[in-house]
């Protein structure tokens, strides 16, 4: 195991730069064979925000051409632990009444957030809804959902790093690791 030593703490690399640009390459070749049309992907803030910048740009180089939205969800507060109950801190601004849906998460882990999401999408009359995260913690599932693409399967350790992070902090990292001190 790699470690790294970033804000002063010392990590343990889980998944690096390189397997997680592999990856997202894989990812966006599976999406375009998916065939979508009338694709709209919606970004689950916050920690979704790199993964989808990458993933976006891979896309791209797919030959895909979505558009873009965001929406801002909240089942955390401080902390490391869920509260249970989802809220919207930010709503999509465009119409996803007939669209093709491809809600991108980082993490899904009890699942309460992305079943809110693809609820609200599937009640304002998406035609369809698909789902993308990084990481795929089942563990500590609390919601029988699935992801239609998943970047990695994740132990059941609190991550940072790659647009998640701990307190706020450890975003910026290019890697997804665990925090060791
Ligand atoms: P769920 O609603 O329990 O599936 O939680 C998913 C959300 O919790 C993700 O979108 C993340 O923002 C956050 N989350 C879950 N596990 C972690 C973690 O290990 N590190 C950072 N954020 C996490
Ligand atoms: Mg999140």
């Amino acid at each position: 195991m790699t470690e790294l030593t970033a804000g002063g703490k010392r990590l343990e690399v889980l998944f690096s730069a390189e397997q997680i640009a592999e990856r997202i390459h894989e990812i966006s070749t599976q999406i375009k064979a998916a065939e979508m049309s009338n694709l709209l992907v919606v970004s689950v803030l916050k920690g979704s925000f790199i993964f989808v910048a990458d993933l976006l740009r891979s896309m791209h180089a797919a030959g895909l051409s979505p558009e873009v939205e965001f929406i801002s969800l909240s089942s955390y507060r401080e902390g490391t632990t869920s509260s249970g109950e989802v809220k919207i801190l930010r709503d999509v601004e465009s119409q996803v009444a007939g669209r093709d849906v491809l809600l991108i998460d980082d993490i899904l882990e009890s699942g309460r957030t992305l079943a809110f999401a693809k609820d609200l999408m599937a009640a304002r009359g998406a035609r369809t809804v698909k789902s993308c995260v990084l990481l795929d913690k089942p563990g500590k599932r609390a919601t029988d959902i699935h992801a239609d693409f998943v970047g990695f399967k994740c132990p059941d350790m609190f991550v940072v790093g790659y647009g998640m992070d701990m307190a706020h902090r450890f975003r910026e990292l290019p890697f997804v690791g665990v925090v060791k001190n």
